[in-house]
């Protein structure tokens, strides 16, 4: 049984290599001019300086972007995101989470997300999306200045592409937890099938 579309696998995987990417220069990045009162060490950063992080940051950002239009563009005209996302009920998310939290929710039938993973993977979606737009927004902030102003100006644009981050920090943790406590779903994403439980 075909559980996730080639399209799908090839796109999550370079989403991730190109999310760890991003986000390593970025801290880079923001060590250079930090918003709050602290930096990232500097062992977990990429890029050496500020210049090195610069060229990282703005090389993975064309295969985050290229690769996640090509992803919407699958997901929404194969019906992909209907069959997988659809439909979404909030109550059903946060029975299903509170379920995980006191490890009780069960996923036995790998072709079916539950309702906390829907929130999850459409969360994750949505802070991408605007992690793009906060991004092109500080990149060119004259061209895309009433985008810009939506967000604050600069200023805010850069609190909110902080937050954004924090926010895919926080998921890529808890959905690494929860493959790691169904480790089948971890094979799945890489050869598409299931592999019978021993
Ligand atoms: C090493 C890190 C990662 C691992 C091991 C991993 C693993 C997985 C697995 C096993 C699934 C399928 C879950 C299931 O069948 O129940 C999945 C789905 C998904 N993951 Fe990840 N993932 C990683 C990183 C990421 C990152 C960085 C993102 C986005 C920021 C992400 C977003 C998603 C989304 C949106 C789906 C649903 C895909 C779809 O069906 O369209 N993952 N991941």
């Amino acid at each position: 049984m075909n559980l996730h579309p080639l399209a799908v696998r090839i796109a999550h995987w370079v989403n991730a290599l190109a999310i760890l990417l991003m986000v390593l220069s970025g801290w880079r990045i923001y060590n250079a001019d930090p918003l709050f009162g602290f930096t990232f060490p500097k062992d977990w950063t990429l890029g050496g300086w500020l210049a090195g992080a610069l060229q990282w940051h703005f090389a993975a950002m064309w295969l985050l972007f290229a690769n996640g239009v090509a992803y919407l563009a699958y997901g929404i005209l194969s019906g992909h995101f209907r069959r997988k996302f659809l439909p979404f009920s909030p109550r059903a998310a946060l029975r299903d989470a509170l379920d995980a939290l006191r490890l009780r929710l069960k996923h036995d039938d790998l072709s079916v997300y539950n309702a906390a993973q829907r929130a999850a993977y459409l969360g994750a979606i949505a802070l991408i999306v605007l992690l793009v737009l906060s991004g092109l927004v500080l990149w060119k902030p004259v061209q895309l200045y009433a985008l810009g102003m939506l967000m604050g100006d600069y200023e805010g644009a850069r609190y909110v592409h902080f937050f954004c981050m924090a926010g895919i920090v926080l998921f890529v943790l808890a959905h690494v937890t929860m493959v790691a406590l169904v480790p089948r779903t971890f094979s799945a994403m890489i050869t598409g099938r299931l592999r019978r439980a021993p």
